[in-house]
């Protein structure tokens, strides 16, 4: 029988790239999602890709009995991947109390309901933000952590201290935390992507809507950080990499293979890239040349951040493969197909 996986936030950008991988993998899943940042044509997406139409709830995570006849009407719920939450730092600053109620209620919600429906074990979708600008790079998971730069960062560390204190208390279930570093790029067939609401706030998708004449030119936030060439440093990883992570987290949590009840992974390349050097590889992998400016700093921004993989590499066995020319070619191919359906 296929083990039935919930995913929270199954239609937005790495959890639908993520039901995708699982249904590879022959996982049967549940989606839960509110579409506030995405929308119903994804299922439609994901079916195209994968063959097979994900079950889709549309309920908000925040609401209680809602999200509990989710579990009730499909019994036998194994584990889930907890995506559904605010994730733009700029505005987390503006509405913190918006941040700290979607993020920490909704999972708090999940982690009332599991027990009583006898869900083994949840995934966790952390953030390499929890390191502040590290000490020591690459950044292992022993890296302190420092204190967030932002609402949204500091709801990423409460609800990883959530999970540990709610397990450490005796809740019958275990987790395990994935810190990503920057995921980009697109599914390869171009079926799925990131489709940021308005003007995009991170890096990639402001960079292929500029290529696109879209915005009309890309601004580097600082050239005169401690770096090699000035521009900050992070570690791009690809989303479908990423996503192939979350089904490796979800085997270990069914099949006993976990060594602690709470275990952490960096999920990234091990890499790091500067935003420049970034720009540079898009120009190079799509051929198409880029306008931007250098700008001053946005304020917030960490200098440079780049993983150390080693323990996701060595325990999970995972690593990430894509190149970064052809996760950006990816990210183009994306682009490109918005454009084609009239979208962006
Ligand atoms: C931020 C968060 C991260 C979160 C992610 C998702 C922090 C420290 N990081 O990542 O936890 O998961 O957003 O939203 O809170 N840049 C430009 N021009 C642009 C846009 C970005 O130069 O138009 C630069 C930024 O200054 C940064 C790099 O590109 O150096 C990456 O920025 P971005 O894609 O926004 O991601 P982070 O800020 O690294």
């Amino acid at each position: 029988m296929k083990e039935k996986i919930l995913v929270t936030g199954g239609t937005g950008y790495i959890g639908s790239h993520t039901v995708v991988e699982l249904q590879n993998a022959g996982y049967d899943v549940v989606i839960v999602d509110n579409l506030s940042n995405s929308s119903a044509d994804v299922v439609d997406n994901i079916e195209k890709i994968s063959g097979i139409r994900p079950a889709f709830e549309e309920v908000d995570c925040l609401n209680f009995a809602d999200l509990e006849s989710v579990f009730s009407k499909y019994q036998g719920i194994k584990a889930i991947i907890h995506f559904a939450a605010s994730k733009a730092v700029g505005e987390s600053v503006q509405k913190p109390l918006l941040y700290y109620r979607n993020n920490l209620v909704s999972l708090i919600n999940l982690l009332e309901l599991m027990p009583k429906y006898d869900v083994k074990g949840i995934v966790f979708s952390s953030s390499c933000t929890v390191y502040g600008q590290p000490d020591i790079l690459p950044v292992t998971e022993q890296a302190p952590i420092k204190k967030a730069e932002s609402p949204y960062g500091n709801t990423k560390q409460i609800n990883e201290e959530i999970i540990r204190d709610t397990i450490t208390s005796g809740a019958p279930i275990n987790a395990i935390l994935l810190r990503y570093f920057n995921p980009i790029g697109a599914h390869p067939t171009a079926i799925l992507g990131e489709l940021p609401n308005g003007v995009p706030q991170n890096l990639v998708p402001y960079l292929t809507q500029t290529a696109m004449g879209i915005r009309e030119k890309l601004s580097v936030f600082g050239d005169d950080y401690n770096t090699p060439d000035g521009s900050c440093i992070r570690d791009f990883i690809n989303v479908v990499d990423l996503a192939k992570a979350h089904v490796i987290a979800i085997h270990r949590i069914l099949d006993d293979l976990q060594k602690d009840k709470v275990e952490v992974f960096n999920i990234g390349t091990g890499i790091g890239l500067s935003v420049l050097q970034l720009i540079h590889a898009f120009e190079k992998a799509t051929g198409v040349k880029l306008n931007y400016q250098i700008v001053g700093r946005r304020a917030g921004d960490i200098e440079k951040v780049w993983a150390d993989p080693a323990l996701a590499n060595n325990e999970l066995g995972w690593t990430a493969v894509e190149t970064i020319e052809d996760t950006l070619l990816s990210a183009w191919n994306w682009q490109l197909k918005l454009r084609e359906k009239g979208i962006q």
